[in-house]
This record gives structure tokens, C-alpha cells and sequence, in this order.
């Protein structure tokens, strides 16, 4: 049966840290970081390879999504995902930012892509949630980890987190 997810606003309190002077630190593709960057790498390699990932989700951080979130979302999402050890590895959840879908209405959209070239779950693949910045920290974690367990999210969400899509006749 579908799960119900709380409908109250995050409280928690995460951000950008950059790195300070005379701090020496690794991003997670395991480059030393420019003073004043979170994960900006001192040797560019214009040839380097994008890290994998297993689920990406792309958030709506435009100007009405953005402010029925609030906070930073991404950020704590990826702490989230940190403490999750779903930051790296074979079922690496990345989160990235875009700009307006278009679908305001449903802000804070989330769109959720799996990367079916590699391991994604195809089930699971331009699935869109709506209103996620009602979700609590713990609605997320159910979220992640039932991507990163393959379980189909259609299965077991309540359908009012979905956006309704018209299917092209
Ligand atoms: S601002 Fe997010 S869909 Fe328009």
C-alpha cells in the first residue's frame, strides 16, 4: 500500500562550506579544492569523465519553486545523501539545480531520472514529483532509499506526490 508522506516544511539547517585558507580538502572525486570552493578542483582536466550515478534528480530552483522551498534544498539533500552513503558508488542519487519547468503550479518540482545506460531502475525514469518542499527529512530518506533499492516509486507513493503527464495520442 502507498505511503502517506508528511506534509510539514524541513527544519533542517544545512549549507555551502567553503573551504578555508590554509585548509587542504578532497572533493569526492578525490581533488584538492580551491580556497573559497566547496568542490571547485586546483587541476582542471577538461577531459575527465562525469562521476557515475545510478538516479539523478533534477530540482527546480527558479524563482517560484525556489521560494516555496525556501532553504537550500539541494544542499540538503545532498547532506542527506551523505549521511545515506548514497553521495558515491554504485547507487550514487545525484542532485543538481535547474531553472523553470514550465510547471510552476506543482513547485517544488523534482523531476527524477534514472540512468538506464548503467544501472538505473527504467520504472523509475521520468517520474515527477510535485509540492517536495512539503517533504520532511524523512520522507527523503524513504525516497532514496527506495531508488537506491530499485523499488518503484509508483508502487509505493501516494499518487498526489506524482504530476500527472499527458500522454501524447
Ligand atoms: S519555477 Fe519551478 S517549474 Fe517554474
Amino acid at each position: 500500500m502507498p505511503s502517506t508522506l508528511t506534509n510539514s516544511h524541513a527544519s533542517s539547517t544545512y549549507g555551502a562550506n567553503p573551504v578555508k585558507k590554509g585548509e587542504v580538502r578532497l572533493n569526492e572525486m578525490g581533488s584538492e579544492v580551491v580556497e573559497g570552493y566547496t568542490c571547485k578542483p586546483k587541476d582542471y582536466d577538461p577531459n575527465r569523465p562525469i562521476m557515475h550515478y545510478k538516479t539523478l534528480l533534477l530540482l527546480c530552483d527558479d524563482e517560484r519553486c525556489g521560494k516555496a522551498g525556501k532553504t537550500d534544498k539541494a544542499s540538503e539533500l545532498r547532506e542527506i545523501l551523505k549521511d545515506m552513503g548514497l553521495n558515491k558508488g554504485e547507487n550514487r542519487i545525484k542532485v543538481s539545480r535547474t531553472g523553470c519547468y514550465g510547471a510552476c503550479r506543482f513547485r517544488q518540482v523534482c523531476q527524477v531520472t534514472e540512468n538506464t545506460q548503467a544501472n538505473g531502475n527504467p520504472n523509475n525514469n521520468a517520474i515527477w514529483l510535485r509540492h517536495t518542499h512539503n517533504f520532511k527529512e524523512e520522507d527523503w530518506r524513504r525516497i532514496f532509499t527506495l531508488l537506491s533499492t530499485d523499488q518503484d516509486l509508483k508502487n509505493e507513493l501516494e499518487e498526489k506526490h506524482f504530476i500527472p503527464m499527458k500522454v501524447y495520442e
